[in-house]
């Protein structure tokens, strides 16, 4: 919560005030919530992003409060008819912690739609962005809408695998063996030992949201069990000493468990803690009753489709599930490129180009970063205006960078999709390729 920030009010027009929100919003906006999302033909109300947004009023998540909130109101009634809620937190990035922001829940009225309102919140939000010293905004979102606002698509998101209850089955090689390891909930003991082996997750994965025990706790225990966001994780043990943990959700009809997180420490190994968490994960499924009194059918697992368990087991998990995507906005390039410059650095001295002295000049068309580097260090970076085409040594086209960046596609990736991404030679296509890191993969469970 950030209660040294001005109030916003701002006057729009037909009666309509923008301003930040105040404890005594909450039902209001959590009723609102509860119902702005929902779609044809059912219109069914979800309570889950209302408890959700009753958690944030409350601080559960302690960087968030009321006033991280921005609603629009109508004077004239009196009430709500748009929100959304600015999420302050930290990722990871390639080992470096990352200050940003997040704007979620974001809805308007069938009534307001199409007038701005949503456009004027996010200006708001990312003024807020540069006064907190954030390096980038995300937000995960409907198909296209937020490139109206300055993001990209850069980051996969909740890809991996989907598969069935009953095909869960058939895990351990004898039929009547026990699994490698135990499995129970996770108690408030065990937040430091989750937050320590969840940093292992950073040695497979570019892009992760920082977690300290005090984030584990809340989100463990302080939420309302009927929240979008309230997962509930499960700790594997050996011989009675916690080594890995998964983490899961369920939806409010219970009919799909979501897997968002399997991880272990070094004191075991993946195919241990896979097989048993198949097993436990099956013992879970088979005792979840539906909301109308059937069988939860569907487990997903989205934590990225890189994971090692994937490659340990077939037909359990079912099929790929295809990963969407973190839309990502960069205010300032040359800052965020400067923040990580010690991970470009770390690249270039591991590559064939170790120790390259010289100058880089990359056009965005629009747009320009000009870097400077001497022995393999990056001496200076700056944001320039546009850089004549062949003043430039690799271009890439509008927002497209980001996507390198942040390593979803490399830049011979991005070259081969886009006509309009290309350099000149080929040493400045390698240049490219061992500068932003390649295609990397991430998986991001935000603090949210
Ligand atoms: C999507 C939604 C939030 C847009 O709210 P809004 O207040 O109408 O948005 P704005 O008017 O500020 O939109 C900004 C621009 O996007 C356009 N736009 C609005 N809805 C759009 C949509 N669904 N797809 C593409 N563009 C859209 C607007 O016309 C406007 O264009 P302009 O600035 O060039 O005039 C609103 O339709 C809604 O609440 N939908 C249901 C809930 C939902 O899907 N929320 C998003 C979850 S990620």
């Amino acid at each position: 919560m950030t209660p040294e920030l001005p109030t916003e009010r701002i006057e729009l027009e037909d009666n309509l005030v923008l301003r930040t929100a105040t404890p005594e919003d909450a039902e209001e906006v959590a009723a609102f919530n509860s119902v702005v999302m929902t779609e044809p033909p059912d219109y069914e109300p979800e309570p889950e992003i209302g408890d959700w947004t009753r958690d944030l009023f409350d601080g559960v998540n302690r960087r968030v409060g009321p006033n991280d909130f921005t609603v629009v109101e109508d004077t004239k009634t009196g009430k709500i008819v748009s929100t959304i809620v600015y999420i302050s937190q930290v990722w990871n990035i390639g080992g470096i912690d990352t200050p940003m922001g997040m704007p979620e829940i974001v809805g308007t009225h069938p009534d307001y739609r199409r007038r701005g309102l949503v456009r004027k919140q996010f200006e708001v939000m990312h003024e807020w962005g540069k006064e907190r010293g954030h390096l980038f905004n995300t937000v995960m979102g409907i198909p296209y809408y937020y490139k109206q606002f300055g993001y990209e698509y850069a980051l996969d998101a909740w890809g991996g695998r989907a598969t069935a209850r009953t095909a869960l089955s058939g895990v351990l090689a004898k039929k009547d063996s026990t699994p490698p390891l135990t499995a129970r909930n996770a108690s408030r003991e065990d937040v430091t030992f989750i937050a320590e082996t969840e940093l292992n997750s950073r040695r497979r994965l570019f892009v992760t949201a920082a977690r300290d025990s005090k984030i584990f706790e809340s989100e463990l225990f302080g939420r309302r069990d009927a929240s979008m966001v309230f997962y509930r994780t499960r700790i594997l043990e050996q011989n009675g000493v916690p080594v890995g943990y998964y983490e899961y959700g369920t939806t409010t009809k219970r009919d799909k468990i979501d897997v968002n997180a399997l991880e272990i420490n070094a004191a075991v190994n993946w195919l241990d803690a896979t097989s048993s968490m198949l097993v436990d994960l099956k013992s879970l499924a088979d005792a979840i009753e539906t909301a109308d009194g059937g069988k939860c059918e569907k487990i997903e697992f989205g934590f990225g489709s890189e994971h090692p368990a994937f490659k340990l087991f077939d037909s359990q998990f079912g099929s790929e599930k295809k990963p969407y995507a973190w839309f990502v906005r960069v205010p300032d390039i040359a800052a965020l490129v400067s923040h990580i410059s010690s991970v470009i650095e770390a690249r270039l001295a591991a590559s064939d180009l170790h120790g390259w002295s010289g100058d880089l000049k990359i056009s965005f068309y629009r747009s320009g970063l000009e870097m400077n580097f001497d022995a393999g260090k990056l001496t200076a970076v700056k944001n320039t205006g546009p850089i004549e085409r062949d003043e430039a040594q690799a271009h890439y086209p509008d927002l497209t960078f980001t996507k390198a960046l942040f390593g979803q596609y490399s830049f011979t990736q991005l070259r081969d999709m886009l006509n309009d991404c290309f350099t000149h030679k080929p040493a400045h296509q390698a240049l490219q390729d061992i500068l932003w890191g390649g295609q990397q993969a991430s998986g991001v469970l935000p603090t949210n």
